[in-house]
C-alpha cells in the first residue's frame, strides 16, 4: 500500500496489447502464429492484462499459483514512503502505524518469493514490462541476460568489437554460435551490408541476435533479426548515448535508401533490451554529444531536466519514457509522433546539408530551438547543454525539405509542440511562421 501501484498502472493503462505479447514472448506476433497457431496467440492475448495486485493478494497461495507463469513486478518502496502515503487516509490497515509496519515487514518475503523483477519506482517497473533492463556491469552478464537457451550470433561493428567484443563473447560462451561485424556507421544500414549479413548467417528459428553498438549497429542488425526466416528474436545491447536512450528502445529498426533515411524497417520489439551504461565511459566526446541533444528532447518532453542526472539515471530514465510511450503506440498510431520534438526542423536543415558537416545531434539541438520558440518556451537549457551554432545550409533547400517531409499532410507541416498540458503533435502553424523559425537556425 502507497508503492505506487496504481500510478504505475495508470502509465501503462494505455499500453497496446500486442507490444506487451511480443515482449512477454520474446518474439514476434507473425512468429506466435506461425509456431503456435492462432489460438496460442488468442490465449496470451486473453491473459495479457497489466494488473496492479493489491498488497495483500499474495498472501494467498491460490494467487501465488496463478503469477508463476506470469511477469510479476514487486514495486519494493520503503516503509517510511509508503506509510507518508497512506497516513491520514480512510484505508482500513492504515489506520495505525506500529501495525502498518509489521504487515509491511511480514509481507515482504510473500513478493521476493513471487517476483521475476523488483522495481524502485514506476519508471522500473516500465522498463520491465518493456523488457528493458538498465544496469551498471550488465555486459558482464550478458550470458544470463540474453534470454532462452538457443545459438547466439554476435553483431558488432568494428570500433565497438575492439573494445567490448571480448567482453561480450565471454560473457556468452557457448551459446555464441557466430560472430559477425557491420561496417561502422551509416554504412551499416545499407543494402549491401545487411545482405551480406543475411548471406552469412547460420542461425535457425531458434536463434537470437545479440546487437552490440550504437544505432546504426542496433537498427541494421535488429532490421536483418526482423528478416531473417521471416524474424526471429534478438536483443540490442547499445554501446553509444543515442542508442541506450533511443535507438535500441521501442522496436523500430531500419536501413536507409538513397532517397532518404530509414526508408526501408520493420517494427521488431527485441525479446530483451540490455543496457549498461558503463560501456558510455569510452564513447568519445562528440557522440556522446549527439546523445545529449535526444536526452534533451527527451526531458523537454517529460517536463523534467533529465540532462543533469548522472549517467546511470539519466540513461533510465530516458529509456523508460521511451518504454512507455511505445508501449502505449508501438505502430506510431498517435502519441509515439511526439519523439519527433523538434525533428521536423532538424530533418530538413540535414537534407539541405546533403547529411554531411551537420551531424543528426547538431541539427536536432537547432530543431529544438525553433520547437521551443514555437511553443512559446525559453530556449535556455538547450543554449547551455547542446551550444547550437547555426547551420551553413542553403535557405531555400531547407525549406523545401521541410515542406517534404513525411510528417507533412496535405500541404501542410505538422510539429510537434510543448503545450501547457504537455506535448501536442500535428500542430499545424501559419507557414510563415514557421518559415521565420527556419530561417533563424541558419547562418
Ligand atoms: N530505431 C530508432 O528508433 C532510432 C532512434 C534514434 C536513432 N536511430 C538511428 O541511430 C543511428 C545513430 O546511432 P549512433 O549515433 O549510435 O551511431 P553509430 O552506431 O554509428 O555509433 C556512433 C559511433 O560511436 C562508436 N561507438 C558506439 N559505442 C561506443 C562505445 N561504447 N565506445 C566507443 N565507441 C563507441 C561507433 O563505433 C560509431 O563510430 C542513426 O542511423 C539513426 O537513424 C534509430
Ligand atoms: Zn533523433
Amino acid at each position: 500500500m502507497g508503492a505506487g501501484k496504481s500510478t504505475a498502472a495508470r502509465e501503462l493503462g494505455g499500453v497496446d496489447a500486442d507490444a506487451l505479447i511480443e515482449s512477454a514472448a520474446g518474439k514476434p506476433i507473425a512468429e506466435i502464429f506461425r509456431e503456435e497457431g492462432e489460438a496460442a496467440f488468442r490465449a496470451l492475448e486473453q491473459q495479457t492484462i497489466v494488473l496492479a495486485l493489491g498488497g495483500g493478494a499474495v498472501s494467498s497461495p491460490a494467487v501465488r499459483d496463478a503469477l508463476a507463469d506470469t511477469l510479476t513486478i514487486w514495486l519494493d518502496v520503503d516503509v517510511d514512503t509508503c506509510w507518508e502515503r497512506v497516513r491520514g487516509s480512510d484505508r482500513p490497515l492504515a489506520q495505525d502505524e506500529a501495525a502498518f509496519r509489521r504487515l509491511y515487514e511480514g509481507r515482504r518475503g510473500l513478493y521476493a518469493g513471487v517476483a521475476d523483477v523488483v522495481a524502485k519506482d514506476v519508471h522500473d517497473v516500465v522498463l520491465a514490462v518493456a523488457g528493458v533492463m538498465v544496469e551498471r556491469g550488465a555486459l558482464r552478464r550478458l550470458g544470463e541476460l540474453v534470454p532462452g537457451d538457443g545459438a547466439v550470433a554476435l553483431v558488432s561493428d568494428p570500433q565497438v568489437a575492439g573494445i567490448h567484443g571480448m567482453d561480450a563473447q565471454l560473457a556468452l560462451g557457448s551459446m555464441l554460435t557466430e560472430t559477425h561485424e557491420l561496417p561502422p556507421g551509416e554504412e551499416a544500414k545499407t543494402l549491401a551490408a545487411v545482405d551480406r549479413l543475411w548471406q552469412e548467417l547460420r542461425l535457425d528459428r531458434g536463434g537470437m541476435i545479440v546487437a552490440l553498438g550504437g544505432g546504426c549497429t542496433t537498427d541494421a542488425a535488429g532490421f536483418v533479426a526482423a528478416t531473417h526466416l521471416r524474424g526471429i528474436a534478438w536483443t540490442p545491447v547499445p554501446t553509444s548515448l543515442v542508442a541506450q536512450v533511443d535507438a535500441a528502445i521501442g522496436g523500430k529498426t531500419a536501413i536507409d535508401l538513397p532517397q532518404g533515411k530509414n526508408l526501408v524497417g520493420a517494427f521488431h520489439w527485441p525479446a530483451r533490451t540490455v543496457v549498461d551504461p558503463a560501456l558510455l565511459e569510452t564513447l568519445p566526446e562528440p557522440q556522446r554529444l549527439e546523445g545529449m541533444a535526444e536526452v534533451v528532447k527527451t526531458g523537454l518532453l517529460a517536463g523534467e531536466a533529465l540532462w543533469e542526472l548522472p549517467d546511470d539515471e539519466l540513461v533510465r530514465r530516458c529509456a523508460a519514457f521511451k518504454a512507455a510511450v511505445c508501449l502505449r503506440d508501438p505502430h506510431e498510431r498517435g502519441e509515439r509522433a511526439i519523439l519527433n520534438l523538434g525533428h521536423t526542423f532538424a530533418h530538413a536543415l540535414e537534407t539541405a546539408a546533403g547529411y554531411e558537416g551537420l551531424t543528426h545531434g547538431r541539427a536536432v539541438a537547432l530543431g529544438l530551438l525553433a520547437a521551443l520558440r514555437l511553443s512559446g518556451r525559453d530556449t535556455e537549457v538547450v543554449e547551455e547543454v547542446l551550444r547550437p551554432e547555426p547551420a551553413r545550409v542553403d535557405r531555400e533547400r531547407a525549406w523545401q525539405a521541410m515542406r517534404r517531409d513525411k510528417k507533412a499532410r496535405d500541404g501542410e507541416i505538422r510539429l510537434v509542440l510543448l503545450g501547457p498540458d504537455g506535448p501536442q503533435h500535428g500542430v499545424s502553424l501559419p507557414e510563415a511562421d514557421v518559415r521565420r523559425e527556419l530561417d533563424r537556425l541558419i547562418a
